[in-house]
Formats: C-alpha cells, sequence, structure tokens
C-alpha cells in the first residue's frame, strides 16, 4: 500500500459558533496541540504525505496557524458553506493531480486512530469505490444513517431527509471517507442539492457510485475515532479521551502514574521507563524526561529537559528552557526557566533561577534567587561546578559564581566570586548585651500612656 499515493482532504470551513470563541473551532487544542493538527498527524501516520485543507471562517488565523503543524498543506478556502461535497470540491486542484487514494476528514474529529485509515486505505487497494466509517450507537440523533442492503452499503441519508423506518437505524456515518482518486471527482461533481437543506451532501456519493456499479462498503468503528467536537463540553470530553490513551501508552511503556487520572501529558511529552509520577502533574509541550526520574506531585512542567534520575518537585515549576542534567534536584516551591541544573546539583528550596547554569554538585540555598531582569533587559548568572550559594541570597545578574565559591547567606551579590572565593555580601551583624530588654520595657510603658491617655 505504500506505493499508493494519498491525498487528505480536511474539512474546517465550519464557523463553530457553538465554542462562543473568537478563535476558530479547529484551533482549540487538546492535548496543547489544535484539534486539526491532531487531524493532520493521524493522517501523516496512515501514510497520506499531501494534504488540503478546507477553510472558510477564520482565514488568516487558520493559514497562521497551519504553517505551525502542517506547513506542506495546500489550503483552499470555501467562501460559501453549501455543504461537505461543495467543501471537498474546493480541493478541486488538488484533487485532480490525480492520487490513488483521497481521504475526507473533518478538522473536528480529533481522535481519530491512524489505523482506521490505514483500514480504509487497504478496502481501497482491494478495489472499493468509496469506504465509509461508520460506528454504531443508541443514540443515532443528529447523525447520517448508514443504510445497507445484503451487504453493501447503499445510501447515507442525513437524518432530516429519513423516514421513521430510516431513523431507527443505529449504523451511523463517523464523516470519515475515503474515496479512490480516480472516481474521486466525476462522483463530487454529480452530487446535487436537492435534500431538506439544500446543501451539497458529500454522503450522497455513496449512492450515485452504488448506482454505476461501483463497490462502496461500510467500515465499523469505535465511537472515539469520529468524535465531533462542537461545543467546550465536547472538548473536554475528547481531552480527556486523549489524556486515557496517553496514560495508558505511558503505563505500558513502564512509567509509574500513582494517580493516573490527575496527571496531564501534552501531544509531545516524552518520558522513559521507570520514572515516577505522583498524583497533580502537568505536562506542557516541550517536555522530555529520561529514565528513572522522580516526579513529584503538584508540579508543572514545560519546555524542559530531564535527565535520568532526576527528582522534580513536590510543587516544582519547570518553565521552558529548563534543562536538568542527571540526578540533578529541584525541590518544592523553586521555579527554573531558561537554565541548566547541571549533574548532581541541587535547588532544593523556595529558589528562582532563570536564564542561568547552576555547575555540578553546586548547592542552591532555599530563598536563593537569580536576579535576571532590570525591567528591560534578562541577564545571565553563571554559579561554577560545585559552589555554594547561602540560603536567601540575591545573585545580580550579569554575575559569575566561581567554581567552588561560596555565598554567605543572605548576601546581596553584585560582583563576581572567583573559584573557591568566600563572599559576603550583607551588613555586618551588630550585637548589644541587655538593649532587648530596655527596648521591651520602653514599648510597654509607652503602650500603658498611650491606654491611660
Ligand atoms: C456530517 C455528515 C453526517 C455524519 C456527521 C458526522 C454530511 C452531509 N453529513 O453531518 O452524515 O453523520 O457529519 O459528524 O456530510 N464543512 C465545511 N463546509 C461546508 C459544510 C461542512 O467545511 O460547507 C465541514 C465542517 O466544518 C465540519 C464538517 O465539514 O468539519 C462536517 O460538517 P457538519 O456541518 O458538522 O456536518 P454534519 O451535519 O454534522
Ligand atoms: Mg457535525
Amino acid at each position: 500500500m505504500s506505493q499508493r499515493t494519498c491525498l487528505s482532504v480536511i474539512l474546517a470551513a465550519g464557523e463553530g459558533t457553538r465554542m462562543k470563541s473568537a478563535v476558530p473551532k479547529v484551533l482549540h487544542p487538546i492535548a496543547g496541540l489544535p484539534m486539526v493538527a491532531h487531524v493532520v498527524k493521524a493522517a501523516e501516520a496512515a501514510g497520506s504525505g499531501d494534504l488540503a485543507l478546507v477553510i472558510g471562517h477564520g482565514a488568516d488565523e487558520m493559514r497562521k496557524a497551519t504553517q505551525k503543524f502542517a506547513p506542506k498543506a495546500e489550503i483552499f478556502v470555501q467562501d460559501k458553506r453549501l455543504g461537505t461535497a461543495h467543501a471537498v470540491l474546493a480541493a478541486r486542484d488538488a484533487i485532480s493531480k490525480g492520487y490513488d487514494d483521497i481521504l475526507v476528514m473533518f478538522g473536528d474529529t480529533p481522535l481519530i486512530d491512524p489505523e482506521v485509515l490505514v483500514a480504509a486505505r487497504l478496502k481501497l487497494a482491494e478495489g472499493a469505490a468509496v469506504v465509509v466509517v461508520g460506528f454504531r450507537t443508541s443514540n443515532p440523533s443528529g447523525y447520517g444513517r448508514l443504510i445497507e442492503k445484503g451487504g453493501k452499503l447503499i445510501a447515507i441519508r442525513e437524518e432530516k431527509d429519513c423516514t421513521d423506518e430510516e431513523t431507527k437505524i443505529t449504523l451511523c456515518n463517523g464523516g470519515l471517507m475515503a474515496v479512490a482518486g480516480k472516481h474521486a471527482l466525476t462522483l463530487l461533481d454529480q452530487v446535487g442539492n436537492n435534500n431538506a437543506k439544500r446543501e451539497y451532501y458529500l454522503t450522497d456519493i455513496v449512492e450515485i457510485a452504488g448506482g454505476q456499479g461501483l463497490d462502496v462498503i461500510a467500515a465499523e468503528a469505535g465511537f472515539e475515532n469520529v468524535l465531533g467536537i462542537n461545543n467546550r463540553a465536547e472538548l473536554a470530553a475528547a481531552e480527556g479521551i486523549w489524556q486515557g490513551r496517553r496514560r495508558r501508552e505511558a503505563m505500558l511503556s513502564g512509567v509509574t502514574l500513582i494517580a493516573p487520572e490527575t496527571v496531564y501529558f501534552s501531544y509531545d511529552t516524552e518520558i522513559g521507563a521507570d520514572t515516577i509520577v505522583e498524583p497533580n502533574v502537568w505536562f506542557g509541550p516541550g517536555v522530555t524526561i529520561a529514565t528513572g526520574a522522580k516526579i513529584h506531585a503538584f508540579s508543572h512542567i514545560e519546555g524542559a529537559t530531564i535527565a535520568s534520575n532526576c527528582d522534580v518537585g513536590p510543587y516544582a515549576r519547570l518553565r521552558p528552557g529548563s534543562d536538568l542534567r542527571q540526578k540533578a534536584k529541584v525541590g518544592n516551591f523553586c521555579e527554573v526557566k531558561q537554565a541548566v541544573i547541571e549533574e548532581g546539583a541541587k535547588v532544593n528550596h523556595l529558589t528562582y533561577i532563570g536564564d542561568a547554569r547552576v555547575g555540578a554538585g553546586a548547592n542552591i540555598g532555599a530563598g536563593t534567587i537569580t536576579c535576571n531582569y532590570d525591567g528591560y533587559s534578562k541577564f545571565f548568572t553563571d554559579i561554577g561546578e560545585g559552589a555554594f550559594v547561602g540560603s536567601n541570597s540575591s545573585l545580580v545578574a550579569p554575575v559569575t559564581i566561581g567554581k567552588g565559591g561560596y555565598v554567605a547567606s543572605g548576601s546581596v551579590i553584585t560582583e563576581s566570586v572567583p573559584d573557591d572565593g568566600l563572599a559576603f555580601g550583607r551588613a555586618r551583624q551588630r550585637t548589644l548585651p541587655g538593649k532587648g530588654k530596655e527596648l521591651r520595657e520602653r514599648f510597654a510603658s509607652a503602650a500603658a500612656a498611650r491606654k491611660k491617655g
């Protein structure tokens, strides 16, 4: 099958009014990736190299977004929304290039499993002219019904055009179709709009193809595959299904999730075996974790690389550009951004490390802050191998703490510390014996006088 050429036509011209959003519906994300990009990924995974995206509403925004997830996709604008067949024909120029297989998918059906697409393409390879992906449901309302006769699919009837008898059919059109490229345009060009909605229905090609003696079949798939998103509740439901699949995949690949239903992955999270993820952890886009790491509860991690056997959290926030090398530790209430924490270094409590390097084996005391921003520009802090930064220190960047350097607690470091140097950046302590008691007595009598008066 790999020799067969394939074009995927993804329909995304709908307005998506029920999302009640300024953002086009298909750009709403699932696991951090626009839902239409999930469809693109599935098409690609099914070996469909070429993509045609049919857009209408929010064209500028769609073009811009498409650059990111499908830079090679050809974009077609359907000016008037006259139905799904009309929408597919907006991509006529792409279809007429001549492909073996044409897949038609909806941009708002993000959970499609590539296997379903592969299976549909196989049917085309075996000689079918049209393959319709259907599903069974006890609540078919709103869907087109698949009408079969003698094992053949003879028509798809939209609900509004169904007879009472036909409405009872529970095998529905999922919306996804595979069409033999050599017949696609001929079939589509014969579709009319003589129906309840006065639309050009893609589904009509089933009857047209059958009438010409072509082979038309239905292929059943699980409902999730064809779950369409129309509002935010359905968006959340799809997110839930996606997360469920991903959690299972993670666990089966050797990751321990103590409370899987509380861990959220992104579309691109990579996580190695023997990593343990405690409850309530969020992985934003761009996270890679090697093996044997521990991600403690309530950590928020995005754009981060975590090497093997690192220890993160609880309550850690790793922002983009965080790069933890082997056995590094970032503990509770610490934030790291654009910084390398080298092998075995420890950033244990209440610390902000931004635009910095923390050398191997260095120890950063509680409450240490890299002051990386002056309100206009960002500056770098370089902390050498084996350095020790005492608690509650402010490192005012740009600044360097040399290898083995030692910073006394409570320091404000504005000048670089040489290798093995010791820096005190704080006022010297003055201790006055007996003065504490004296002060207390003075305050007490002043308070008593105020009460009387
Ligand atoms: C469609 C199917 C129906 C199926 C259901 C599954 C047709 C005629 N009906 O109905 O059999 O059960 O999906 O969810 O195909 N679109 C355009 N331009 C248009 C019209 C639609 O781009 O002119 C796009 C929409 O953005 C959407 C997709 O095509 O992504 C489907 O359109 P929609 O209006 O949701 O079709 P349904 O009535 O749900
Ligand atoms: Mg729909």
